[in-house]
């Protein structure tokens, strides 16, 4: 394992789509899970889960329910005008089932007060479930700094309870992505991205 600077990592980390078949060791699937539990979280309730999903068979089946939703959504036939970032989406659907692993990340009220379903099910989505995406970038940093790529998906929240069934999750847990680990085919960044100038003002709305 080799780690890059903070900002060379932050500067090309990107969603990558094509992986290599090659197993991601159990050391560095620590360590990226490592990174995501040193988030901050509202009240430091750190409410979140990953579970890992190395095992083939499960993996290609996980995968494979997540490339049927994607197709079914976006059409099994890309459009001539797909845009970029949909054809990169459309090339990981198709190639979810054969993810070196997965990694699905979870919200959990660990006091177990609210429920998906339930009249606290907005809590759940919103306050703790804002904690979530700090400790997913983290986790995304951490695995571009050892030379992994992920990507984060949400396509799975579509047919989300028959993920849960398979995994054995409680009910009390929200599944909020479900992310492709492994080392990367292409090149990560640089990334395209608006200029921060763009989007800073200073002092007042629009102050240069
Ligand atoms: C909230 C959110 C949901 C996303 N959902 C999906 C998804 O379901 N499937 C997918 O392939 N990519 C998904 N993405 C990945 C984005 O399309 C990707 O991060 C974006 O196009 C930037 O790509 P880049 O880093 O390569 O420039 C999602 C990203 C975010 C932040």
């Amino acid at each position: 394992m080799s780690d890059i600077g903070l900002f060379d990592a932050i500067y090309s980390q990107r969603a990558i789509t094509r992986y290599r078949s090659d197993p991601v060791p159990r050391e560095a699937i620590e360590k990226v899970i490592e990174a995501a539990t040193k988030a901050p979280s509202g009240g430091n309730t750190q409410p979140w889960h990953f579970v890992v999903i190395t095992d083939r068979e499960l993996v290609a089946r996980i995968g494979g329910i997540y490339r049927d939703k994607w197709l079914e959504r976006r059409g099994a036939e890309a459009p001539a005008d797909e845009p970029a970032a949909y054809r990169a989406a459309r090339y990981l659907a198709n190639h979810m089932p054969e993810a070196p692993a997965l990694i699905l990340v979870c919200v959990v009220d660990h006091t177990k007060t609210y429920r998906p379903g339930t009249p606290g099910e907005p809590a759940l989505r919103e306050r703790l479930g804002s904690s979530i995406w700090l400790a997913a970038q983290n986790m995304f940093l951490a695995a571009r700094g050892l030379g992994l790529g992920t990507r984060l998906t949400t396509t799975h929240t579509q047919c989300e309870q028959e993920i849960k069934d398979i995994l054995g999750l409680p009910d009390y847990v929200e599944t909020v992505a479900l992310t492709p680990l492994g080392y990367p085919r292409g090149r990560f960044g640089p990334t395209d991205r608006k200029p921060a100038s763009q989007v800073t003002s200073w002092n007042r709305w629009g102050g240069s």
